[in-house]
């Protein structure tokens, strides 16, 4: 307890990302002392890919198909893919969880498959419910500590929402704060959970986010927190923002109020489209939601799991086993965290190219799967979008 306060409390250096490991955080405050390192240069890009070619030239990323429709929307990407002559080659990875010393685990091939190909695309994958059973999700970003999720949230043309021009992008700290899984009881009937913050953590989610809304040109970058109330905790995320802040001066950066922003963004989203949101783990897991509500809901909706070693992207919405194997899935959000991946891979007039097609087809509105209110196949709807491309 004393380990953690001090930590959020001390007014540590800056601490150099790569190499502390995020366990060496959470663990004493002597840890903490030992882990105290600068970055090298302040402009040293956090999560950078450095995948590999095969032999034909082809980037290798890791295909984790997944559970239920996981299977039929994989096969509409890797075939627009194809007719797009995406420079990629799939490599299929099974990460059907193997008990290990009795905790769930990914197969060691798979981690290793990741780690070799630096980049995943991930169809949803079936939680089991009962106990023992740690969702695989959760596994995978606890494996390869991705620390950032990344959500964009972009109107369909064609599809009809109350706003018609949302374009959000929000980024989740991934690893710590509300969702550290420290709880304990203190006495029977008074229980306690901690929200650790880190600026470890922090700074690296910060730093990505100031990277990110450069990659893409927006100009401004906003902290949503309720600092106000946690002084410490998000009091820590946000001065670190401010002091992130210092080596973007290209950027501009303000702060918000989480519960401003949820007001503002459902009375009116336009404000939201030139900033990129950054936030603690908790805010970010209900406004991205809140987001996807904005544009149609989640089945629209694309995510990247961002590491510094391996990133991982894949569809918000779940496995739909209420439709798995009747060819009416729907893979626009399968689609779009592909193009993410295109872009993250610095792959972008490849990205670009198919994202066209896909809003073109979704706009002219003739070829939509059911959820849409269309009566075409899924592999309908993607030869619709290979005729566009
Ligand atoms: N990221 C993930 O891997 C992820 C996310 C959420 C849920 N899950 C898992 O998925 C399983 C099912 O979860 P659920 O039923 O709560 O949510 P779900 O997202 O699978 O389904 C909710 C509803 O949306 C529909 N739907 C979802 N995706 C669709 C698509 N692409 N096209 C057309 N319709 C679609 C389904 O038919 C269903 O009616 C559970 O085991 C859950 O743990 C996985």
């Amino acid at each position: 307890m004393l380990a953690i306060r001090s930590l959020a409390s001390a007014n540590l250096p800056r601490q150099c990302l790569r190499s502390v490991p995020r366990a060496a955080a959470l663990t004493s405050f002597a840890d903490a002392k030992r882990a105290q390192r600068c970055y090298a240069t302040a402009g040293e890009r956090v999560a950078k890919y450095e995948g590999t070619k095969d032999s034909k030239g082809n980037y290798l990323v890791s295909l984790i198909e997944g559970d239920g429709i996981g299977p039929e929307i994989a096969v509409s990407v890797k075939d627009i893919f194809a007719a797009a002559k995406a420079p990629v080659s799939w490599e299929p990875v099974d990460v059907t969880p193997i008990l290990k010393d009795g905790k769930t685990a990914i197969p060691d091939a798979a981690i290793e498959n990741i780690k070799k190909n630096k980049i995943a695309l991930k169809g949803p994958l079936a939680t089991p419910i009962g106990k023992g059973h740690v969702s695989l999700n959760l596994t995978l970003r606890r494996t390869f500590n991705l620390f950032a999720n990344l959500r964009p949230c972009r109107s369909v043309a064609g599809f009809k929402t109350p706003y018609d021009d949302v374009n959000t992008v929000l980024i989740r700290e991934n690893t710590e704060g509300e969702y550290s899984g420290i709880e304990h009881v203190v006495v029977d009937g008074v229980v306690q959970s901690i929200k650790l913050i880190t600026r470890e953590a922090s700074e690296r989610v910060l730093r990505f986010a100031f990277q990110h809304a450069e990659a893409i040109g927006r100009t401004k970058v906003r902290v949503v927190h309720k600092a106000t109330i946690m002084k410490m905790s998000d009091g820590l995320f946000l001065n670190v923002g401010h002091q992130v802040a210092k080596d973007f001066p290209g950027i501009e950066f303000d702060a918000e109020l989480l519960d401003n922003t949820c007001l503002s963004m459902v009375t009116n989203p336009d404000p939201y489209n030139d900033k990129v949101l950054v936030m603690p783990n908790l805010y970010g897991d209900i406004l991205s939601d809140m987001c996807a509500g904005l544009i149609g809901g989640l089945g629209l909706t694309p995510s990247g799991n961002i590491g510094d070693e391996c990133s991982i992207f894949e569809a918000v919405h779940g496995s739909a086993p209420d439709i798995a194997g009747k060819g009416l899935a729907n893979p626009t959000a399968l689609l779009l965290s592909s193009i993410m991946m295109l872009r993250h891979m610095r792959l972008n007039s490849h990205a670009d190219r198919i994202e066209k097609a896909i809003f073109d087809t979704m706009a002219e509105g003739k070829t939509l799967t059911g959820d849409l209110g269309g009566k075409a196949k899924t592999h309908e709807y993607a030869a619709a979008i290979i005729d566009k491309l």
